[in-house]
């Protein structure tokens, strides 16, 4: 192809660069490796197959997915350990989950005696058995059971559950994704795993016994992975990182960008580019410039976004730029494919194939 391999994509687009993606992989598999603990890296960052298979062969031991339907994507492409990190609540999809589950492991973490009772009565109709995950809250207030006796509580009550069998319990740390001082994260982070290994102590000294203890994330793996105890982390941005998770974890390069294109120059300092909401988030608030970092943007419509360039920068119309989002997860979801370079040349368009698949 002629040219630099900007010139030779249409904006905007959601480029990866292959070999920064392969670094942050392995930097996740030897840190793992070292610990000793399973990587089950959530998939929901880049809902890609081909890059869920490059971090197995690293030495991830499976797969976490939020939702049924990203499931289904990913066991079609060959993957056989799946952990929905989550509810599955809809009968409709409970019926899709024991159907996959007739082909491939797919465990789901589970709070509540509504969703376990309709869970055991799909499972019977159908002669499987489900294997869940409980779920505990340790911090985030968002999903699980409180630990200690009300875990234990719910624990006795899954093992009177026809075709359901506790296999582990889940702790997810997310709310310490904003406490941005590296000591109190760690103290905090080790804080919330305990509350995980002190629940198991308290099953297993009552009978239950469990050792599967999952949880964490890219901002915490380091001091969850090392907590006594915890058995797997569950890690999931780190993968292409962003400019929200960069500020707190930047041993993850930066590798997926918006490719945009300058389309106009309204007033002084002042450019449109062809980049807005439609294609690029601004949830966890709005992207970055990667080559201007002294260029804000100020503004984001559906179609484009304003900068305000810094008083040095200055663009040319057609000029493509590359911004790094500010949530990578909630962008990877806005496209089709994932255009890969490495070394300067567009090597792959790998298709987001659980993309949109949140149901
Ligand atoms: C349950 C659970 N586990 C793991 C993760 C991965 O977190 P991160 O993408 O910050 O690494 C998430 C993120 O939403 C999650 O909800």
């Amino acid at each position: 192809m002629e040219g630099n391999w900007k010139d030779n994509i249409s904006t905007p687009a959601l480029v990866v660069d292959y070999g920064l993606m392969q670094k942050n992989i392995k930097t996740m598999a030897n840190f793992a490796r070292e610990k000793k603990i399973n990587l089950r890296p959530h998939v929901k960052t880049h809902k890609c197959p081909e890059i869920a298979k490059m971090m197995l062969e690293a030495g991830a031991s499976g797969i976490c997915v939020a939702k049924v339907g990203e499931a289904e994507i990913f066991a079609e492409s060959g993957l056989n350990d799946i952990l929905i990190a989550n509810q599955v609540i809809d009968l409709g999809q409970i019926k899709r989950l024991i159907e996959l589950n007739k082909k491939t492991l797919v465990r789901v973490c589970v709070d509540s005696e509504k969703n376990v009772k309709d869970l055991s009565k799909a499972a019977q109709k159908e002669g499987v058995s489900i294997e869940v995950v409980l779920e505990i809250d340790i911090g985030l207030g968002r999903n699980g059971i409180q630990p200690g006796e009300p875990a234990l509580n719910f624990a006795k009550f899954l093992q009177n559950q026809k075709n359901i069998k506790l296999v582990g319990l889940q702790g997810y740390e997310g709310h310490l994704i904003s406490v941005l001082d590296p000591e109190l994260r760690e103290q905090q982070a080790h804080n919330c795993m305990q509350l995980l290994v002190d629940t198991r102590d308290l099953l297993n000294e009552n009978g239950i016994n469990i050792n599967y203890l999952t949880g964490g994330n890219t901002t915490t793996y380091r001091f969850t992975g090392s907590h006594e105890g915890i058995t797997e982390i569950q890690p999931g941005t780190y993968v292409f990182n962003d400019e929200h998770h960069y500020r707190v974890c930047p041993e993850f390069k930066v590798a997926a960008t918006v490719l945009c294109a300058v389309s106009n120059n309204p007033t002084r300092r002042i450019y449109t580019v062809d980049a807005g909401l439609k294609s690029v988030t601004n949830d966890n608030g709005n992207p970055t410039l990667r080559d201007y970092p002294k260029s804000k943007i100020k503004v984001m419509t559906e179609e484009h976004s304003i900068i305000r360039t810094g008083p040095k920068d200055t663009f040319e119309i057609g000029q493509k730029i590359e911004i790094i989002p500010s949530h990578i997860c909630t962008t990877v979801n806005l496209y089709d494919f994932l255009t890969v370079v490495k070394d300067d040349e567009i090597i792959e368009k790998w298709d987001v194939l659980a993309r949109g698949k949140n149901y």
